[in-house]
C-alpha cells in the first residue's frame, strides 16, 4: 500500500487523471472526504503547502507538489520525477516602467516566499529588507510597503491588473513527484514501479 498526498484543487485533479490513465480505473473522492482508498493506493487531500510536510514525516510515502513550494520549504525529501504540469514561475515584479536597480540601498521586497527571496538576493550579494506577507502580495508596491515583490506568476494577469510587470525570473516551477526517504528504502519496488508507470504516461 502506498499513501500519496495530493494538493487540493487543480493539481490533485491533473494527478488523479494521470493515475486513472496508468491504472485504468477511476479515482474519485466522495464529497468533502479527504481520504480515498482504492486498490493498493491511499490518496490524501491536503493543502499545497502541507504536501511535503506529510511526506517528510512519512504520513504519506509519496506526494505531488510544485517545485516552487519544495524550494521554499527545503524539507529533506526525494525528488522522484518532474510531472511537467502546473507550470509557473517565481518572479520579481515592480510597478510598470520601473527598473531593477541592485545598487539602491536597502531594497524592500514583499513576498510569501521568504527563503527563495533571501537566497536569490544573497546570490547577488545584495542586501534586501524582506517583508513577509501571506497573500495579495501585488498590493505591496502600490501602497509603498515595498519596492518590489517576489511572487508566483502563472498567467501574469494578477500583476497586469495591478499595474505591475515582471522584471526578473528567479525560478521555473512544475509539479514534482516526491518520496519520503524511509519509504523509498523500504518500499522501493512499489515506488519504482509507480515511477516507471507514471514516467511512461507523461
Ligand atoms: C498566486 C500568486 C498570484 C497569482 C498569480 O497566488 O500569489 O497572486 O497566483 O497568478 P496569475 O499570474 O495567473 O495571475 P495563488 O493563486 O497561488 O494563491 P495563494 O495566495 O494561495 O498562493
Amino acid at each position: 500500500m502506498l499513501t500519496i498526498a495530493l494538493p487540493k484543487g487543480r493539481i490533485a485533479q491533473d494527478t488523479l487523471e494521470i493515475f486513472e490513465r496508468v491504472f485504468e480505473k477511476k479515482f474519485i473522492f466522495d464529497d468533502r472526504k479527504l481520504i480515498l482508498e482504492s486498490g493498493d493506493f491511499k490518496f490524501l487531500l491536503v493543502r499545497n503547502q502541507d504536501v511535503a510536510t506529510y511526506v517528510y514525516h512519512q504520513a504519506a510515502d509519496i506526494g505531488v507538489v510544485g517545485l516552487d513550494t519544495l524550494e521554499e520549504q527545503g524539507l529533506d525529501v526525494i525528488r522522484l520525477l518532474d510531472l511537467k504540469q502546473g507550470y509557473c514561475k517565481v518572479s520579481i515584479g515592480m510597478r510598470a516602467g520601473e527598473k531593477l536597480d541592485f545598487s539602491k540601498p536597502e531594497l524592500k521586497v514583499a513576498t510569501k516566499m521568504v527563503n527563495i527571496t533571501r537566497s536569490y538576493f544573497a546570490s547577488k550579494a545584495v542586501s534586501a529588507d524582506i517583508i513577509k506577507l501571506y497573500g495579495s502580495i501585488e498590493l505591496a508596491p502600490l501602497v509603498g510597503l515595498a519596492d518590489m515583490i517576489v511572487d508566483v506568476v502563472q498567467t501574469g494577469a494578477t500583476m497586469k491588473q495591478n499595474g505591475l510587470e515582471v522584471v526578473e525570473d528567479i525560478l521555473e516551477s512544475t509539479t514534482h513527484l516526491i518520496a519520503n526517504k524511509n519509504s523509498y528504502f523500504f518500499k522501493k519496488s512499489e515506488i519504482l514501479d509507480l515511477y516507471e508507470k507514471i514516467n511512461g504516461a507523461i
